[in-house]
């Protein structure tokens, strides 16, 4: 059985398998790769990438000059798989690093960076923290730097967005998010909707400890299970909105 304190790179694997995210994004990046052009893209820092499959797929759809990719990402089972996907994924000549530690500790980069990449990550960050780290971005990215984020859009019903609900935890909406990045000093360069297809009804142990653990383990396994199969016994819940967004910094 998966114990609470153990690393979210097994339960977020199995959460994972339950939906489309990965094709469905790789999609979304052949459609962006044809309306903007970041192969100027030299540096990039990566915040809560997992073994990072999504941020690795996107620097090398989009930004085929890179050649310093820093991740910042506090589980210790996955940055090591990141660690190992990095050397899977890219030459020599690409330089890469692996913090393990959170986006709220970062010190900023060593000179200044040219994008960064929040992808699937900013839902459990408070606003407060969000908004520091937005700032440091401004500071920290070079001219008309830029910020990637993934993000679900909640003003749409989807069954993930709903059983965190009910468990206690809302998820930030998109809207939210572009509001804090507006105030901070970035514009909007690019949005892009899709829609990612996600069954989560009968969840193994991995599943329910991925929601119990994006719900703060306020509720207990069977509880979470039943939430879980109830919000998902509607097929109309299986659709998941998300948005990927490019924002600019202003200078
Ligand atoms: C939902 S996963 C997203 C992983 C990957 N970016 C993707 O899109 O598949 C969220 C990741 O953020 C990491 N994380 C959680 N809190 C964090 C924090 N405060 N700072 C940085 N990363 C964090 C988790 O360990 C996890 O790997």
């Amino acid at each position: 059985m998966v114990m609470a304190d153990d690393s979210y790179y097994g339960p977020y694997a199995e959460f994972r398998k339950r939906d489309n995210f990965a094709d469905a994004f790789r999609s979304v990046l052949d459609d962006v790769a044809g309306r903007v052009d970041l192969g100027w893209v030299r540096s990039c820092v990566a915040f809560g990438t997992g073994s990072g499959e999504p941020d690795i797929e996107l620097v090398r759809r989009l930004m085929p000059g890179l050649r310093s990719f820093a991740a910042v990402e506090p589980d210790r089972e996955s940055a090591g798989v990141l660690r190992a996907n990095f050397r899977k994924s890219f030459p020599p000549e690409v330089e890469t690093s692996v913090a393990e530690s959170r986006m709220q500790s970062w010190s900023g980069a060593d000179g200044r960076v040219d994008a960064a990449l929040l992808l699937n990550v900013l839902s459990p960050i408070t606003s407060a923290d969000r908004q520091v780290l937005f700032k440091k971005l401004m500071t920290n990215l070079s001219s008309g730097g830029i910020v990637v984020i993934n993000n679900n859009i909640t003003s749409v019903p989807s069954g993930y967005v709903l059983v965190l609900k009910r468990l206690g935890t809302p998820r930030v909406d998109f809207d939210e998010l572009e509001k804090e990045m507006v105030e901070a000093g970035f514009g909007v360069l690019l949005k892009h909707d899709f829609e990612v297809h996600r069954d989560l009804s009968n969840p193994n142990d991995g599943v329910v400890e991925c929601i119990r653990r994006s719900a703060n383990y306020k509720y207990g396994e069977s509880e979470t299970r039943a939430v879980i199969n109830d919000v998902f016994s509607d097929p109309s819940m299986h659709m998941a909105p998300n948005r990927l967004a490019i924002f600019k910094k202003q200078d």
